[in-house]
């Protein structure tokens, strides 16, 4: 489902990672950690082809970062929930057509967009707030919108990166209850973090980054 093979990968010329082997199969959750600038969020970017690798290949899906065509990478990207630590909300639009919008732009047909999107903020417990603008809501409800978002296409894998660096303790056991029965349904999950405490909470596998490389705990 998501194969790294050897890969490096380099900004403006500076190698960040090297030779980084790993694979993801189908329902996994495993967690990226390492120190700060270690390199976890590159390897997200490179799982959806914002950033390609220098040398070695990736194989997401179907695609592979050495034959993908830029015309097939909104494709590759609707397998793909993306959540960021700073939630990245339209904040001139409201919660249903914050999760709308990633639906409206595969041509759905608006009464399907409507049923789905009211199941996804059922599912994290925000149909209350479906009026709501996002600067009105708290952290929390911000990353739970995000989440809805993410998985209103019935995406293979939700990307996480440190999903839960802008939030209390309270806040970020909630997000990590939902990516939970997220993954128990059946959606593998890839969450970059260095919270420790969270991932003695919620183990799982760990693929750890250090001095570019990447090691299994
Ligand atoms: N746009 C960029 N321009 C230049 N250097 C960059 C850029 N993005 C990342 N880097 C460098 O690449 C390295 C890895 O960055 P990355 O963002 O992947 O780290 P990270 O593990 O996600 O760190 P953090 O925990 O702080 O989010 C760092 O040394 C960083 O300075
Ligand atoms: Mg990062």
């Amino acid at each position: 489902m998501i194969e790294f093979y050897n890969v490096y990968a380099d900004i403006d010329t500076k190698i960040i990672l090297s030779n980084i082997s790993f694979r993801l199969v189908k329902g996994e959750f495993a967690y990226i950690i390492g120190p700060s600038g270690a390199g976890k969020s590159t390897i997200l970017r490179m799982i959806y082809m914002d950033l390609y690798p220098k040398e070695g290949m990736i194989i997401i899906d179907k695609y592979s970062s050495a034959k993908i065509k830029k015309s097939d990478i909104p494709y590759l990207r609707r397998g793909l929930g993306v959540i960021f630590q700073d939630f990245k909300l339209l904040h001139d639009r409201n919660v249903f057509e914050n999760v709308a919008f990633a639906m409206r732009v595969t041509g759905t047909k608006t009464p399907e967009i409507k049923r789905r999107v009211f199941k996804v903020l059922a599912e994290v417990n925000l149909s209350n707030k479906r009026n709501h603008y996002p600067d009105e809501l708290s952290g929390g409800e911000k990353q739970r919108v995000a989440i809805a978002r993410a998985i209103v296409n019935k995406p293979f894998i939700i990307l996480a990166d440190e999903p839960t660096g802008n939030l209390d303790r309270a806040n970020s056991y909630e997000i990590m209850e939902i990516l939970e029965r997220i993954n128990r349904q059946g959606t593998a999950i890839l969450m970059a973090t260095h919270d420790e405490h969270l991932i003695k909470k919620y183990p799982h596998r760990m693929l750890y980054i250090k001095n570019g490389t990447m090691v299994e705990r």
